[in-house]
This record gives structure tokens, sequence and C-alpha cells, in this order.
């Protein structure tokens, strides 16, 4: 008898990520569901370490996601190698200049620097805000290796701007928007065999 998915696993299998997005920004009460389901996440140790810093400025967001661009690895996908086809990423497309994609809503997620699980603990969160972003119509992206978009003098200008202690480094962004009007919800990659060992 075929297993009938319930509602958390259909959110998972259709969770994707998002790259291309509506200018208009999300409902603030999407947004405050979103952050709760990343506050709600486990961490290591129940110590709640990570800080989730909203930036919905376009200014602000656009530069950061310019920096971003510019510190990334110019490797870029080939004909067999690639990211998505559906949405493209910056490895995908060199003529992508804005690294977020001109999201609406970025959140970067900042962590102790001394504490051995920063990375897991954003990564835990992020999955959970990113789930509840699905559920809500909103789409996400996982943005890795957050601090290269502060890596200059506007960058580090804005950390001091937005209070941050120097003792936290920037894990990761997480991006969210509407998916673009007309967009297809892109199929995921067939996965992989044999990544599952019965022991
Ligand atoms: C640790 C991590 C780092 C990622 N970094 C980026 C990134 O810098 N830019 C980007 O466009 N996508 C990034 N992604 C998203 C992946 O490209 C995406 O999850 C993957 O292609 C699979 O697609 P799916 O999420 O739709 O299943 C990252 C995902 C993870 C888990």
């Amino acid at each position: 008898m075929e297993t009938i998915p319930n509602e958390v696993i259909k959110n998972i299998m259709h969770r994707r990520a998002i790259r291309s997005f509506e200018t208009r920004q999300i409902e603030e009460s999407a947004l405050q569901q979103i952050l709760q389901a990343g506050l709600y996440a486990p961490s290591a140790g129940g110590r709640q370490g990570v800080l989730l810093v909203v930036c919905q400025d376009k200014e602000i967001n656009e530069r950061l996601g310019k920096i971003k661009r510019s510190n990334s690895n110019p490797k870029m996908a080939t004909a067999t190698s690639y990211v998505s086809r559906e949405q493209p990423s910056i490895a995908d497309d060199p003529n992508l200049r804005n690294a977020f994609y001109d999201a609406p809503t970025v959140i970067t997620m900042f962590a102790p620097k001394n504490f051995l699980f920063s990375a897991e603990d954003c990564a835990v969160a992020a999955e959970n805000m990113m789930l509840a972003a699905d559920s809500l119509g909103i789409g996400s992206c996982y943005i890795g290796a957050g601090w290269t978009a502060f890596a200059d003098s506007y960058g580090q200008e804005i950390l001091r701007r937005w209070g941050i202690r120097t003792d936290y480094y920037a894990v990761m962004q997480l991006l969210l928007g509407y998916p673009r009007e007309g967009d297809n919800h892109p199929t995921p990659k067939p996965r992989k065999d044999n990544r599952i060992i019965r022991v």
C-alpha cells in the first residue's frame, strides 16, 4: 500500500531554491511567521545563539549582493554541471550582478565566531524558515559564506550601523520574496543513487 505523505512531508518535497522574485515586499505577517519558525529551530546546547538580521532596504541589499557577487568563486557552470536551469544561480549566469538576485528581503544570520556549532545552528534555523516560507507561498534561497557580502569598507560600515558585535560573523543569508509571476515552480534534480546505506 502506498503511503500518503502528510503536510510536513509534502512541504519538504515541494520547497525549492528560488532566485527570481517579484519586486513587491512580502507580507509582514508571513515574515513574522517565518522568523518564528527560525527562532524555534534546534540549537546546539539549546544556546539560541543565532541572530537574524532582517534587511528590507533595497539599496543596502543590492550593494551587499554586488559585493558578494564580486567576491564569489568565478568558476562557472558547464553544459553538464550546473546549479539550476529554471532558477539560474550566479554560477550559471555570468550576467547576474547581484548574488542576492534582487530578493526584497535578505536575512543575514550571524553567530559567534568562537563556537563550534555556529554554522549548524544557522543551517537548521534556515531550513525551518525555508519550509515555513514555502508553506506560505514565499520563495527562498540559502546563500552560503555570508561574510563575503561584508568584505569591503561599505560592508564593514553596514556591520557597524547594524550594531553587530565583532565576535559574531555572518554565516549565511536567507533570501525571501514572492516567486516571479509566470515562473513554473522548479522541478528537483533526480536524487543520486546509493546515498542511503543500511547497515
Ligand atoms: C550550504 C548551502 C549554500 C548555498 N549557497 C548558495 C549560494 O551561494 N547561491 C545560491 O544561489 N544558492 C545557494 N544554495 C542553494 C543551492 O544551490 C540549492 O539548494 C541546490 O541547488 C538544490 O536546489 P533546491 O534547493 O531547489 O533543492 C546553497 C545551499 C546550501 C545548502
